[in-house]
């Protein structure tokens, strides 16, 4: 059997990588050549725990990355995991996941095997029969259910843990007709997968359980940002304590209730934005869905007032900030919150200086001499006049009163809570805390 994959993003290369190394005849693909020459030797364009070491172990195996859509020629599975970002106005673009699959189709056209065709890529409800499809059997000049098979196939991983997401997924859904072909896949992920639920839907409803799924998490994230900021007027009350207790509730389950400073990433806040967009084209008016988001903007608002009432006036300030990730073990600074914070910031002419212990180079592409880059803490604090804790970063949970007291106005503001127990020798605030009075 031969895999193909095209699109060497977060979701194409960990799946090239884990196939690969599980003994797969695997065939990555993608269009940026200089991508591909690095990803042959062993070396992944962007940071993400265990993923090198899975690409190096496959690499040895039977595993090819080519930016050359030919040598999908004789495959039996063709996974494509393309981008499919915001367009200016806040739709969907789909125009790489269409020259992606015109590409994959001219493949078709020569491929004796009857393949199937995975679509990973996250696209808005009606895309594969009403786009995907019609540019599949033009320009393959075949016909979907008779020579080839084409299957929605939705991703859940998660950057930071896409390895372990790829080989241990939660659920596989396939979304497509009941064809020799689904049943094929089905076996397909029940060998890769043993005892993973595998749920078989339409196209349009396996689009739609992926947007379902993001918007959710957005949902429970904004819901307990917005009670951290009920706690924040009410002294001495803790979110986290008030998160641990409802999570214990089953219905309510523990993860995705660490309030912060709003979501971000490559992901859900695109995501909504496209759910939103497609709800309202539908007539169908997506109050909260909209709130949702508002939230997520008036935490990161919320934040710049605070700077603004404790500092007065900040132009010229020294602003710290640690961590520019939009998450922790990642380097991608890609819809980070604390990237649009320094925006803001800068708007303002603070001075801004920035520590991550990944995410330096992405953040200079952004900002390149408009800020300072620090390579340590310590030099980060050094004559700030604020600093704030943007991502959960573990060396974060160290910080001490030696390290602050070359600070020009000890003034922290924790978005995670992680300095909380520790009584630093500083005026503290913290997202979700209520300040005793
Ligand atoms: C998200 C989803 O979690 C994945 O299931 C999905 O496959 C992926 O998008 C995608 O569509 O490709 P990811 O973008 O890697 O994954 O990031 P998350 O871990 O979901 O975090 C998103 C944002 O929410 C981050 O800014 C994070 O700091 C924030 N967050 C997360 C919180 O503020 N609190 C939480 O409790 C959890």
């Amino acid at each position: 059997m031969k895999i193909g994959i095209v699109g060497l993003g977060f979701v194409g290369l960990s799946l090239t990588s884990v196939l690969a190394s599980g003994g797969y005849r695997t065939i990555g693909i993608d269009i940026d050549k200089k991508r591909c020459e690095k990803i042959s030797n062993g070396n992944s364009p962007f940071f993400e725990p265990g993923l090198e070491k899975t690409l190096r172990n496959g690499l040895k195996k039977k595993l090819t990355i080519s930016n050359d859509f030919s040598l999908l020629n004789d495959c039996d599975f063709i996974f494509v995991a393309v981008g499919t970002p915001q367009s200016a106005n806040g739709t969907i673009d789909l125009s790489m996941i269409k020259k992606s699959i015109r590409s994959v189709g001219k493949t078709l056209h020569k491929n004796n095997k009857n393949p199937i065709i995975l679509v990973k890529s996250t696209v808005v409800p009606g895309t594969m029969k009403n786009t995907i499809l019609p540019i599949l059997e033009k320009s393959s000049d075949k016909k979907a259910g008779k020579d080839f098979g084409l299957i929605s196939n939705p991703e859940f991983l998660q950057e930071s843990s896409a390895i372990r997401d790829t080989k241990f997924p939660h659920v596989v859904v396939l979304g497509g007709y009941q064809t020799k072909y689904m049943r094929k896949t089905k076996k397909f992920f029940e060998k890769l997968h043993p005892k993973i639920p595998i749920i078989i839907t339409n196209h349009q409803t396996a689009e739609m359980i992926k947007y379902a799924n993001n918007s959710f998490l957005a949902t429970k994230i904004s819901f307990i940002n917005q009670l951290s900021s009920i706690c924040q007027s009410i002294p001495g009350a803790n979110i986290d304590d008030i998160a641990k207790t409802i999570g214990l509730d089953p219905r309510i389950g523990k993860l995705f209730l660490n309030a912060g400073p709003g979501y971000g990433g490559s992901c859900l806040p695109k995501d909504m934005k496209a759910l939103i967009n497609f709800a309202t084209k539908s007539r169908i008016k997506p109050i909260l869905l909209n709130a949702v988001e508002e939230i997520n903007i008036k935490q990161l608002d919320q934040l710049v007032s605070l700077i603004k009432q404790q500092l007065g006036n900040i132009s010229t300030k020294k602003i710290t900030i640690l961590g520019t990730a939009f998450k922790p073990d990642t380097d991608d600074v890609r819809d980070s919150v604390a990237i649009e914070l320094i925006k803001k910031l800068l708007k303002r002419k603070a001075r801004i200086t920035v520590h991550d212990p990944k995410a330096i180079k992405n953040t200079m592409n952004i900002f390149g001499k408009r800020i300072s880059y620090a390579k340590s803490i310590n030099d980060a604090l050094s004559k700030s006049h604020c600093v704030i804790i943007t991502t959960q970063w573990k060396q974060y949970e160290h910080l001490n009163d030696n390290q602050i007291k070359y600070m020009t106005k000890k003034f922290i503001i924790d978005c995670r809570r992680i300095l909380v127990k520790k009584e630093l020798d500083a005026e503290y605030y913290a997202i979700g805390l209520g300040k005793e009075v």
